[in-house]
């Protein structure tokens, strides 16, 4: 009997949800009408216009140097790895890199940089190769890492269900995101579909992707050892965003550039890093290296230039890998991403009375005793064509059936090399600490590597003849 209600009492609800029904829609307009409209009010139209104004002023800026007016020229060639915007959008829309995807949904997958929360709409046009055009709708998606800053990395996905065209076949092809209510402009950025297909012969591969350069980046010698240590290891390609670099590291990527073991890319976001996006929109570069690698490697790395991954048995990472996978029965079982703790060696302890070195990776043996516990801080290695999307400290999204695990301390470790404490001052040094030399079962291959290699940049004129910090 609970339910029933007499009718009369039925009747008076009926009204009083009609008034209020009534009364939203009245109070919803009016908010929609004094946004929308010029308001003769003066003070409500200094506050609303102008912020309007200033958002409008600010958000269709354009890259080069903000001294242009509305909207970004047309674009005429397909690029890659440049930021190129949106035009016609409310807020900053930019647009990155392209690729296949033939996971997770059959479409085209865009890097992009946009507000976090309402964007804009968009949809692709896509120039297959054969000449033929085709509009796609297209889903805006934020990178999940972007730690509630106004601007944040993005996936823009041109799907291609209905187009009767297959992921495949839009390799080469041209894509452009245009802002939904000015599909009939000019595009104003054009980029290329690169595929995703992993090639033949790369499973043993492994290549590292680092967060952009930035603050002129000028660690030197560092960078020599860093590089160093992780060709030994094992890894055999870098992919790099620079921001901006200093003249000698400059110099130093340039060459191992020349070698084919670094993928240089530029990195001008027009997003104010820290302040509106999350350093330098890292989770854009993690993302961009995560697709551009896929084809080429069968291992990922994803560390920064002050972090090395010892494994505690193996010589190299790829040997570590493959051993971890292979303890996994059926293989399909098998995890594809592996995540490393995080033990700080900071630079600010005392150098190891027992060695005398000028490599830091054998001077600096101190640290933390106990690493952080998995995905505080920690680092991952996985196979790309199983991931979707990359955070700093762990993957967000596997594709689907796939799974990550965290590494034993005794089969593999992150080293941190840091300069400061993590939270300024020097009281971080206090925290229990302990003495490992793991690192030293390279020590003669490193020091002989890192010699070479700087006697060749010094003759390069990269940096002059003096031993480092
Ligand atoms: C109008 O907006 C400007 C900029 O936000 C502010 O400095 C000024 O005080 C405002 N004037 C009034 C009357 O609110
Ligand atoms: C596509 O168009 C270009 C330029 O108009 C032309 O040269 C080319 O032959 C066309 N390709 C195909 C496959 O029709
Ligand atoms: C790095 O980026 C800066 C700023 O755009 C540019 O001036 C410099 O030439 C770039 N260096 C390399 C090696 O690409
Ligand atoms: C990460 O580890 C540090 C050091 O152990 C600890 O102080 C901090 O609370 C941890 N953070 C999280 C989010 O667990």
């Amino acid at each position: 009997m609970r339910w029933s209600a007499t009718p009369y009492r039925a009747k008076e609800r009926a009204n009083i949800s009609c008034f209020i029904f009534i009364m939203f829609f009245a109070v919803f307009g009016f908010i929609i009408l004094t946004e929308l409209l010029p308001s003769k009010d003066p003070v409500t139209s200094n506050n609303s216009r102008s912020r309007s104004d200033h958002l409008q002023g600010w958000d269709s800026r354009s890259n080069a140097g903000g001294e242009e007016s509305e909207s970004p020229p047309p674009a005429l060639i397909p690029l890659d790895a440049v930021w190129q915007p949106v035009g016609g959008t409310r807020f900053r829309f930019y647009v990155y890199s392209a690729y296949v995807e033939r996971r997770t949904v059959a479409a085209v997958r865009i890097i992009a940089a946009t507000k976090t929360r309402g964007a804009d709409s968009v949809m692709c046009r896509l120039w297959l190769v054969n000449n033929r055009t085709l509009t796609l709708k297209a889903k805006v998606k934020a990178i999940r890492e972007n730690w509630n800053l106004k601007f944040s990395a993005t996936y823009v996905l041109c799907l291609l269900a209905d187009s009767g065209v297959k992921p495949h076949e839009t390799v080469g092809a041209s894509v452009a995101v245009l802002a939904t209510d000015k599909l009939n402009s000019l595009p104003t950025n054009l980029l290329i579909v690169q595929d995703t297909e992993p090639k033949p012969g790369i499973e043993e591969n492994l290549h590292i992707c680092v967060k952009p350069f930035h603050f002129s980046f000028n660690r030197f010698d560092w960078l020599v050892e860093w590089f160093e240590m992780n060709r030994l290891l094992g890894a055999s390609h870098f992919y790099m965003y620079n921001q901006s670099l200093s003249s000698s590291v400059e110099c130093l990527l340039e060459d191992y550039r020349k070698k084919g073991l670094i993928t240089l890319l530029s990195w001008q976001l027009p997003i104010l890093s820290k302040v509106e996006i999350r350093t330098e929109g890292q989770f854009a570069a993690f993302n961009d290296c995560l697709y551009r690698s896929m084809s080429r490697t069968g291992w990922l790395l994803v560390i920064d230039v002050d972090e090395v991954v010892f494994p505690r048995r193996e010589r190299t990472l790829p040997a570590l890998l493959t051993s971890l996978r292979a303890s996994y029965q059926p293989r399909s079982k098998a995890p594809s991403a592996f995540l490393f703790r995080n033990a700080f060696f900071y630079l600010l302890w005392e150098d190891d009375s027992e060695v005398n070195s000028p490599l830091l990776m054998f001077r600096k043996t101190r640290r933390w005793s106990t690493p952080h516990s998995l995905k505080n801080r920690s680092k991952y290695a996985l196979r790309p064509r199983d991931a979707v999307e990359l955070g700093n400290h762990f993957v967000w999204e596997l594709a689907p059936g796939a799974s990550s695990i965290g590494v034993n301390t005794d089969r593999a470790l992150l080293h941190h090399y840091r300069m400061n404490c993590e939270f300024g001052g020097v009281v971080c040094i206090q925290v229990p600490s302990t003495i490992d030399r793991t690192a030293h079962r390279w020590k003669d291959e490193l020091l002989d590597r890192v010699t070479t290699q700087r006697k060749k940049l010094e003759a390069a004129g990269c940096v002059q003849k003096v031993v480092g910090q």
